[in-house]
């Protein structure tokens, strides 16, 4: 059987995972595919840096040029992460003929655009299933199984930190900068967390799918995004009190040719299939318009659910070797797409301020709303102090833009000292 040589760009948490993956998986590849991949070199920054597989001393190098201008290597993983040099290499390997296949959800959403067509120039394939959701298939089912559909929602959890931190201060009661920690020591969340907390790391996610989906390109400043950062532990305990979770919802919505591209914060009633999703685990939501909802949900990081992503793709990359073919399915776009984040779909809201105390504040609050057309739907009042009582309002639907203009006219209020969260609600039905 013949061997097909694959140089591996970096042994961390995903590259050690696939090295191992692989071994493990030899002869089920060999017998899939006709092919036997082999690392030979990998790529790394510290040659003495223990790893958490077992690999021959002599197969590690520092040298890029050893995998990128090695001509036995067919096939090029890059589990390096970040912008450069990894751009940089992921070039360099599709100009000299070979295949690629990354994980970098940062990369594909800044330059995803160049490399697709670096690769169809070439005539190579590249494939980034891990990049978005780990283990879960997300990529090739939307590139494939979904063709046929016109897809007018994907909705879901992308980021596990921010789903663990949120988790656990909705099970302990503590506050974000408690669970963050908590996230840190136990490697979930980087040393500096902003990618996560800020949204970013789910706008890069929901950028990549919304492409694919849409048959548009997404740029990353096209999604609008609220991090978790002011999420406090009395908006987790009034969504409770009201019968639902807060979730770092990425939300792309497709209607008639015009995009909502939002990560934000929300309430899920707990009756929604996605408000069960928790810890570090990942859910998306599909719709569309033949399949009608489908639903994924998986492992969205770790070493060995993130191989099980490239491993499956490098065998794609073999099969395709086999029978001399590439470049299959390349790029999704059919066309440049608008985005006009749609604020006319009704909404659900959920807002949180603190009102002076005094006779007629609450009738000030409630005459706000009733002049901006916004029906309020459920209140709570708690007395917090002396000064001032927290009221939270559950709206019922009404466009975005209509709460906003209600929202503005509160904070001119006077008995309104402060508005700490507004957030969207979840319909219960409905994904
Ligand atoms: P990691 O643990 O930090 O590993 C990065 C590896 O790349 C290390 O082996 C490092 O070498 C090597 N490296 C970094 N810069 C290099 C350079 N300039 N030249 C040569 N080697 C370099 O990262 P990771 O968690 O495996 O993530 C890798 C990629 O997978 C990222 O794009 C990430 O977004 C994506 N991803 C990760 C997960 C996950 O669960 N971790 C899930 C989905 C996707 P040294 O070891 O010598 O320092
Ligand atoms: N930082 C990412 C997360 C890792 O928390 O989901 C997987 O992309």
């Amino acid at each position: 059987m013949m061997n097909v040589n694959i140089g591996l760009l970096g042994c961390g948490t995903v590259g050690a995972g696939v090295i191992e993956l692989m071994r493990r998986r030899t002869h089920k590849i060999s017998d899939l595919t006709g092919l036997t991949p082999v690392i030979t070199t990998v790529l790394v920054r510290d040659l003495e840096k223990p790893r958490e597989v077992s690999l021959e001393q002599e197969r590690l190098t520092k040298r890029p040029q050893d995998i990128l201008e090695d001509e036995s290597i067919r096939i090029v993983i890059e589990t390096i992460g970040g912008i450069e040099p990894a751009r940089t290499f992921i070039l360099a390997a599709l100009q000299a003929g070979k295949h690629v296949i990354t994980a970098n959800k940062d990369l594909i959403a800044l330059h995803g655009v160049e490399i697709l067509d670096a690769a169809a120039k070439a005539q190579v394939d590249v494939f980034y299933e891990a990049a978005v959701g780990g283990a879960i298939p997300l990529i090739r089912p939307l590139k494939e199984s979904l063709t046929a559909n016109d897809i007018t929602d994907i909705k879901g959890i992308v980021n596990g930190t921010t789903n663990f931190i949120l988790s656990k201060m909705t099970t302990t009661g503590a506050d974000f900068e408690e669970v963050l920690k908590e996230a840190q020591d136990l490697g979930y969340a980087e040393s500096d967390p902003s990618s996560d907390v800020d949204g970013l790391d789910a706008a890069r996610k929901l950028a990549i799918l919304a492409s694919i989906a849409f048959h548009t390109r997404v740029h990353l400043s096209d999604v609008q995004v609220d991090g978790i950062r002011n999420i406090s532990a009395v908006d987790v305990a009034y969504a409770h009190e009201l019968g639902a979770v807060i979730k770092l919802l990425a939300i792309g919505a497709d209607r008639d040719g015009e995009l909502t591209l939002r990560v934000r914060p929300t309430l899920i009633p707990k009756g929604h299939p996605l408000a069960h999703v928790s810890d570090a685990y990942n859910a998306l939501f599909v719709r569309g318009d033949a399949s009608g909802d489908l639903m994924f949900f998986g492992r969205g990081a770790g070493s060995l659910p993130t191989a099980s992503s490239v491993v499956a793709d490098a065998i794609e990359a073999l099969r395709n070797i086999s029978i001399s073919i590439s470049g299959r399915i390349g790029s999704m776009y059919l066309g440049q797409k608008p985005v006009t984040q749609n604020l006319q779909d009704p909404v659900r809201h959920y807002i949180r301020l603190s009102a002076a105390d005094r006779p007629g504040v609450f009738a000030q609050i409630a005459g706000i709303f009733g002049d901006a057309s916004v029906s309020m739907e459920t209140v709570l009042q708690k007395r917090t102090s002396e000064r001032g009582a927290d009221i939270v309002i559950v709206t019922h639907e009404v466009p975005t833009q209509v709460l906003d203009a209600a929202i503005n006219r509160l904070r001119e209020s006077p008995s309104v000292l402060s508005i700490h969260s507004v957030m969207p609600v979840e319909r219960e039905e409905q994904a």
